[in-house]
C-alpha cells in the first residue's frame, strides 16, 4: 500500500507515521509513505498557498493551483487506482468498514486541508471522496489523514502478527472490546476475573463475548442497532 500525503505539515505526518505499528510497516516495506508540500507548487515570492474567501468573512481559504499541482504530482507517482480523498468535517463518516475498504486499494492520496477550507472547485475536479474522522472540528486535515494511515494499515497483510491480529480488535466484529487484565493477579484487592485463568478457553471465549455485548449495549447501543446478533449472543445479553 501506498500513501501519499499532500500537506502545509509534511514533517508532521512524517514523524508520527514512523513510530509504532506504522513505522514497522514502512521499515518493512508493507507500506511506502511520501508527502507533498503545495508551497513546493507556488512560483511567488512569498509562496502563497491561501487567499481571502470570496464573499468576505474571517479566515483564508486554500486556492486551486498549488493544491491541484500537488496533487497530480502525487497521482502521477501513486500506484493506478489510487484514491484521491480530502480530509474535512463535511466528509462522510470514517469508520473500521471505511477502513477495511481503504485497505483493498493499491494506494491512497489523502489530501490534508488548512484554513478554513479549501476552494470547492478543487473538490469537485480532483477529489475522488471526502472524509470526517467525527464530528469536531481540528486545525487541519493532518491528524485525520494520520488516523486513517494507522487505522488501513493495522489491517495490510503481514502488518500486525498473530498475536496482535487485527481480526481480534475491537470493532472488528461491530462490538466494543472486552477488558484485559495481566499481571499481578490483585492489585490493591482488584482481583482478575476467576475465568480468565480458569484454562477454559470456551468459558472464556463465553465470558469475552458477554463483555463485549454488555459494554457495547451500554455504551454503544447504536453499534447492536446496525448489527444483526446470532442465538448465543442474544442469550449471552440477556443473562
Ligand atoms: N479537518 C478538520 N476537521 C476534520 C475532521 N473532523 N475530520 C477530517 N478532517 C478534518
Amino acid at each position: 500500500m501506498r500513501f501519499d500525503v499532500v500537506t502545509l505539515f509534511p514533517e508532521m505526518i512524517e514523524q508520527t507515521a514512523r513510530c509504532g505499528v506504522t513505522g514497522r510497516a514502512i521499515e518493512t516495506g508493507s507500506v511506502r509513505l511520501a508527502v507533498w508540500n503545495p508551497r513546493d507548487f507556488t512560483s511567488d515570492r512569498h509562496r502563497t498557498v491561501d487567499d481571502r474567501p470570496y464573499g468576505g468573512g474571517p479566515g483564508m481559504v486554500m486556492k486551486v493551483q498549488p493544491l491541484r499541482d500537488a496533487i497530480r504530482s502525487a497521482r502521477a507517482e501513486a500506484p493506478p487506482g489510487a484514491k484521491v480523498v480530502y480530509l474535512s468535517p463535511q466528509g462522510r463518516r470514517f469508520d473500521q468498514a471505511a477502513a477495511l475498504a481503504f485497505a483493498e486499494c493499491p494506494g491512497l492520496i489523502l489530501v490534508a486541508g488548512r484554513y478554513e477550507g479549501v476552494d470547492e472547485r478543487l473538490v469537485e475536479t480532483e477529489i475522488d471522496e471526502e472524509w470526517s474522522i467525527g464530528d469536531y472540528v481540528l486545525s487541519g486535515g493532518e491528524l485525520a489523514a494520520l488516523v486513517v494511515i494507522d487505522a488501513v494499515t493495522r489491517l495490510l497483510p503481514g502488518v500486525l502478527g498473530d498475536a496482535e491480529s487485527a481480526q481480534q480488535d475491537s470493532y472488528m466484529d461491530g462490538l466494543l472490546d472486552c477488558p484485559h487484565y495481566t499481571r499481578p493477579e490483585d492489585i490493591e484487592g482488584r482481583h482478575v476475573p476467576e475465568v480468565l485463568q480458569s484454562g477454559n478457553h470456551a468459558a472464556i471465549n463465553r465470558w469475552r463475548l458477554k463483555q463485549a455485548l454488555g459494554r457495547t449495549w451500554q455504551r454503544r447501543p447504536d453499534l447492536l442497532d446496525k448489527r444483526e446478533l446470532d442465538g448465543e449472543q442474544l442469550r449471552l445479553l440477556e443473562e
